[in-house]
């Protein structure tokens, strides 16, 4: 948009005004667009939906280099939390139906075995699926070969390609329980009991188990602990809780709130303290810096007004949160040519994470989106507490507005205040100039725009980024200051951290007993959810001993002070029949030993 690409030259000279007029009528019109961009991506009746069914939604119409013909439970998750927020807030009465189809669509991918597994053995945490419903099966796609080919294939392309996405569960959980909660203020409790409450159930469970496993990160690139799956997963659990007391469902309850206080925990040790550098680490994995738009989007997506500046939850406006946006845009400054020769306090076009080089490494709408989102959240705050507090943790960031100013508190009624926070306006309002100024004249927003000449890049009509437009839109607007509070207020950190691995690698004995009758050449084995107990594999799985028969037994050391779940198999000549569902759960107690008496299922 070219009048953009004029109010940019004036920015810093310009009066204030007229450029956030320009803003104004940009997001204005960009809103309508972004609204309809991803209305068009969603099945059946969207217009660029690719033949998606019913509450699908596409990433992006766009089928060769990169085919994004695809449905991903965290963009679909994200985007629809943005449509039920619109729908619940009133902005958008109309969505009803579209909401109720993608909880429909994620009811069957739900129950849709996938190569992560079936809905009791981690298929839950499949990234992607094909747009009509049926598990992505990538390289199954190819002219197969012999059998023994297909199994090493299917082998290799498990652990390249299929390894667990733990944030999309939470995310889809988030986006479920939002729903839910405007359900139950509008008298429909039966429909979420029914209906909602199972499905998140389920995702809640899984994030309950697996948290603390590695996962790949929300850029299905780095096999690690990822900041944003953390925050996300911690978020949904505690939401999920107050669901689950209102329902009556208590029984969720206790390991849920066990479980959240231990990635809170977690979540601490993120932070990386190098002085006015500081970061929150996005992934710990992968050979890079660490610094990635992942915590910025993570503050974003766990905002939660009521919690103020907290910085233990990363709210937008904490100290930590701050500084790290500061690091997160610095990082950028060298590495795109659009950014060379800016001012200190000028928008720099910003990506993913510095060392990216997927399509060539460039910007990204939505995280150039995300910094003025997380910059409109803060300034929601400190109006909401009328004053806002300088730390020396983020002195750099202020400092950027005013470089005189020191810590301390300062009242909506001082100068400083005043200056910091028209000033912080006027620097995230830049980031929406930047993201207008690369916007082409049609308003179509791709994935990435070019980091010499800003001409968009990749993916066309990308879902996530017209949906990251909407949500900074919306935070620039103060609407989403009706979004109702997650329940971030008031939580304080464990004293110590409990983890898969137990306090330091502690175990307890558990002794697994199973009456189960076969006939020869058949045997009992044991998998389940802990590492001790080959994490659900069926080759790897653990053979009983029938030294007491009918009764199969094994002892297992398993990690102090965590949930495991487990199940029998029995395996004859190399075929495998599972326990019928649900999975048998355990809590391993932080000591003594344990022995279990199942009857087969
Ligand atoms: C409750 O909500 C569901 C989902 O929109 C709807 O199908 C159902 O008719 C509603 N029930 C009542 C009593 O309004
Ligand atoms: C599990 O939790 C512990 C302690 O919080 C942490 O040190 C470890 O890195 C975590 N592992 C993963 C994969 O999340
Ligand atoms: C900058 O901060 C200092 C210290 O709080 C304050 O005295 C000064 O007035 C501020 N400058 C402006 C322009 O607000
Ligand atoms: C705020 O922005 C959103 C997103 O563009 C828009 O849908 C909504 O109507 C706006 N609300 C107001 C009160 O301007």
């Amino acid at each position: 948009m070219r009048l953009f690409a004029v109010c940019l030259q004036f920015l810093g000279l310009a009066n204030i005004s007229t450029f956030s007029q320009s803003i104004d009528s940009y997001v204005a019109t960009e809103g309508i667009i972004a609204k309809s961009g991803v209305l068009a991506n969603i099945g059946s009746n969207g217009a660029k939906s690719q033949g998606a069914l019913p509450g699908v939604v596409v990433a992006s119409p766009s089928t060769t280099d990169p085919d994004y013909v695809f449905t991903w439970t965290r963009d679909s998750s994200l985007v629809f939390k943005m449509l039920v927020d619109q729908f619940a807030t009133g902005i958008d009465p109309s969505l009803r139906g579209l909401i109720d189809e993608f909880v429909s669509a994620e009811a069957t991918l739900q129950q849709t075995s996938n190569p992560s597994g079936s809905i009791s053995t981690g298929g839950l945490g499949e990234p992607k699926y094909n747009v009509d419903l049926t598990a992505f099966t990538g390289p199954w796609g190819r002219p197969q070969r012999g059998e023994e080919d297909l199994i090493l294939k299917k082998i290799v392309f498990f652990l390249l390609i299929c390894p667990p996405k733990k944030d999309g569960p939470a995310l889809r959980a988030t986006a479920l329980i939002t729903y839910s909660n405007w359900l139950i203020s509008n008298s429909n409790t039966t429909f979420v009991s029914s209906t909602l409450w199972p499905m998140i159930k389920l995702d809640l469970d899984y994030v309950s188990l697996n948290w603390n496993l590695t996962t790949f990160d929300l850029w299905e690139e780095i096999d690690s602990s990822s900041f944003f799956t953390s925050a996300v997963q911690h978020r949904a659990l505690r939401e999920g809780i107050t669901l689950a007391s209102t329902l009556g469902q208590s029984s969720s309850i206790s390991s849920y709130a066990t479980q959240a206080d231990n990635i809170l925990c977690f979540m601490q040790s993120f932070w990386h303290p190098a002085g006015s550098s500081s970061f929150m680490t996005g992934n710990t994995g992968g050979g890079r810096s660490g610094i990635d738009v992942n915590a910025a989007l993570a503050s974003i997506h766990t905002f939660d007004a009521d919690a103020g500046c907290d910085a233990i939850t990363f709210q937008p406006c904490s100290d930590k949160a701050l500084l790290n946006l500061l690091t997160y845009v610095e990082s950028f400054r060298d590495v795109f040519g659009l950014n060379s020769g800016l001012a200190n306090n000028a928008a720099l076009a910003t990506g993913r994470y510095p060392e990216d080089v997927y399509m060539g490494g460039n910007p990204w709408y939505i995280a150039t989106f995300a910094v003025a989102e997380q910059l409109y959240d803060a300034l929601q705050v400190w109006s909401n507490e009328a004053s806002l507090t300088v730390t020396s943790l983020s002195l750099p960031f202020f400092a950027l507005f005013n470089s005189s100013v020191t810590p301390g508190i300062y009242a909506s009624s001082s100068t400083t205040f005043t200056t910091l926070t028209t000033a912080i306006k006027s620097y995230a309002d830049s980031y929406i100039a930047l993201a207008a100024k690369y916007t082409p004249e049609s308003g179509g927003l791709a994935e990435q725009y070019d980091r010499n000449n800003g001409t968009p890049l990749s993916a066309v009509d990308l879902t996530w980024s017209y949906a990251s437009a909407l949500t900074a839109f919306e935070a620039r607007n103060g609407s989403n200051s009706q979004f109702a509070s997650w329940g971030a207020k008031g939580l304080s950190v464990p004293a110590t951290c409990v983890t898969e691995a137990g306090g330091d690698g502690q175990t307890v004995q558990v002794t697994f007993n199973v009456d189960a009758e076969t006939v020869l050449g058949e045997n009992i084995f044991l998998t389940g959810s802990a590492d001790a107990l080959s994490v659900w594999s069926t080759n790897d799985a653990l053979l009983m001993s029938s030294a007491n028969y009918p009764t199969w037994s094994i002892t297992v050391g398993l990690p102090i002070n965590t949930i495991v779940q487990y199940k029998y198999i029995r395996i004859n000549d190399g075929s495998a029949t599972w326990e019928s569902d649900p999975n048998n759960q355990i809590t391993i107690p932080a000591s003594g030993i344990l022995a279990l008496t199942d009857t087969w299922r």
